[in-house]
């Protein structure tokens, strides 16, 4: 039997309503159902729209109900429609008539966007808790990789040395954005929505007020049409996820390029890499090939979603029924991708021979450059200067390490004696000297600010 079934003269096409179905996909929602309906029965009964102890038998039932459920999660089936008609027949099924009245000035419409919204605010900590544990191991290794040098890249080529730390906290840095991010999404699904009935908001006098405290909300929703059909917090959700993975997925392509062989600054460790079923030499960086590529499943349920809203008239419709298999998609997706690449990269090695030597050569150039500014050359004629030597010991196969005074001179008069000091990579990063530099001492508040940030966390 539907929760509907009166109004109807006969049985459902199975076809039709099958179709309709979620409870396989919202069970997930169970404990947060039950505890929505616990509040809404304290409710009903203090303001005596029904009898004390009905209200008294349904709390207790529903409590069963939930310590059931938790202790075998198999309880949590059934034949029905969603969870909210599920637990409702079980309540019905235990406690007879009292369960029938619970529903009274409810409708399933705000109960849904309830449960999705303390589902969301119960969860979110667990994803910030992946991140977290991330951004740990990137400081891990920022730590662990003492004054040890690589080179930066844009375009993918060589730019200008930095600290093997600096960038193990640029990634931080990212992360630690999606923290927030996944902060402002629990902040956005922060609101009651139980009153507002189906649409325009319930006749009985329950306080809203006293139920929002009761589950922990801050606040009430503003306007009950717009709740019943508002699913804004999915779509934040859905970028906090989206954006999460997008950095996941940067890391990964990072990290894939720099243990390859022609690169070779980190080694992935055994333990996080496949081998090939053919090639006895391959050492596959798998687990992060199949983060970034993950990445594109939580970008689909992002604008999947956004798709789904968008020709939505006001009030509930049911295309929102989808919202909540893009959700647990897309948490699932993250959360399991961070444990992945926090296992990555938790066990990468260093090879500080291999970065430091990638640090040498022409990608000191602007350092030349800025040694020329130091002596009052204007920088626009310094880069021509410094172009020119580049366009010379690219043809010769050189670099700056080996120009002699004489050569040294050649180029230009301003160099001095000490030119050749200020074109190394460690000279290079030493000569930065913004916090958010490179900057060796930069680098080392960095990471105590990170690390003090993670200990704030818990
Ligand atoms: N399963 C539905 C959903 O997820 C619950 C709300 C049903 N409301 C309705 N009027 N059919 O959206």
């Amino acid at each position: 039997m539907t929760l509907w079934s009166g109004r109807f003269d006969g049985a459902p096409d199975p076809a039709a309503f099958d179709f309709g179905v979620s409870f396989g996909i919202d069970r997930v929602l169970f404990q947060d159902d039950v505890a929505g309906s616990i509040a809404w029965a304290e409710e009903l009964g203090r303001a005596e729209v029904v009898s004390r102890d009905d209200s008294d038998a349904i709390i207790v039932g529903l409590r069963a109900i939930l310590e059931e459920g938790l202790r075998d999660p198999s309880f949590v089936t059934g034949p029905d429609e969603d969870v909210h008609s599920f637990v409702e027949r079980k309540l019905i099924e235990r406690i007879g008539d009292a369960g029938r009245r619970l529903h009274t000035g409810r409708s399933r419409n705000e109960q849904v966007s309830l449960d999705l919204r303390l589902y969301l605010r119960r969860r979110i900590p667990e994803l910030q808790r992946g991140v977290a544990s991330l951004v740990g191991a990137c400081v891990e290794q920022a730590e662990q990789a003492g004054q040890a040098l690589m080179p930066s890249y844009t375009h993918l080529r060589r730019a200008q040395p930095v600290l093997v730390s600096h960038f193990f906290l640029c990634h931080a840095a990212a992360l630690r954005r999606d923290h927030g991010r996944l902060a402002t999404a629990a902040d956005e699904a922060d609101a009651l929505t139980l009153g507002s009935g189906a649409v325009a908001g319930t006749s009985y006098p329950v306080d809203a007020t006293r139920l929002a405290r009761a589950l922990g909300f801050s606040r009430i929703v503003a306007n009950s049409m717009d709740a019943s059909s508002d699913r804004d917090f999915v779509a934040s959700f859905l970028y906090a996820t989206s954006l999460a993975m997008v950095h996941l997925s940067r890391l990964s392509e990072d990290v894939i390029i720099f243990t390859g062989e022609e690169h070779g600054f980190f080694e992935l460790s055994d333990a996080s890499a496949t081998g090939s079923s053919m090639m006895p030499q391959k050492k596959n960086p798998d687990p992060l090939e199949l983060v970034r590529g993950k990445t594109g499943r939580a970008i689909g349920r992002l604008t999947g979603w956004l798709a789904t809203m968008k020709g939505l008239p006001s009030g509930y419709n049911k295309d929102l029924q989808e919202d909540k298999e893009a959700v647990f998609d897309a948490e699932v997706t993250l959360a399991t991708s961070l444990v992945a690449a926090a296992a990555v990269v938790g066990r990468l090695g260093l090879n500080v021979e291999r970065a430091e030597r990638a640090t040498s050569g022409l990608l000191l150039a602007t350092d030349v450059a800025d040694y020329l500014v130091s002596r009052g050359v204007p920088f626009r004629r310094a880069h021509e200067v410094v172009g020119g030597m580049v366009r010379r010991l690219l043809a010769e196969g050189r670099d700056f390490s080996s120009l002699d005074p004489s050569e040294w001179a050649e180029a230009s008069e301003m160099f001095g004696e000490d030119a050749p000091r200020a074109a190394t990579a460690r000279a290079s990063v030493q000569a930065r000297r913004t916090p958010q530099s490179t900057n060796p001492d930069a680098v080392r508040q960095s990471l105590e600010e990170c690390r003090t940030w993670l200990e704030t966390l818990g």
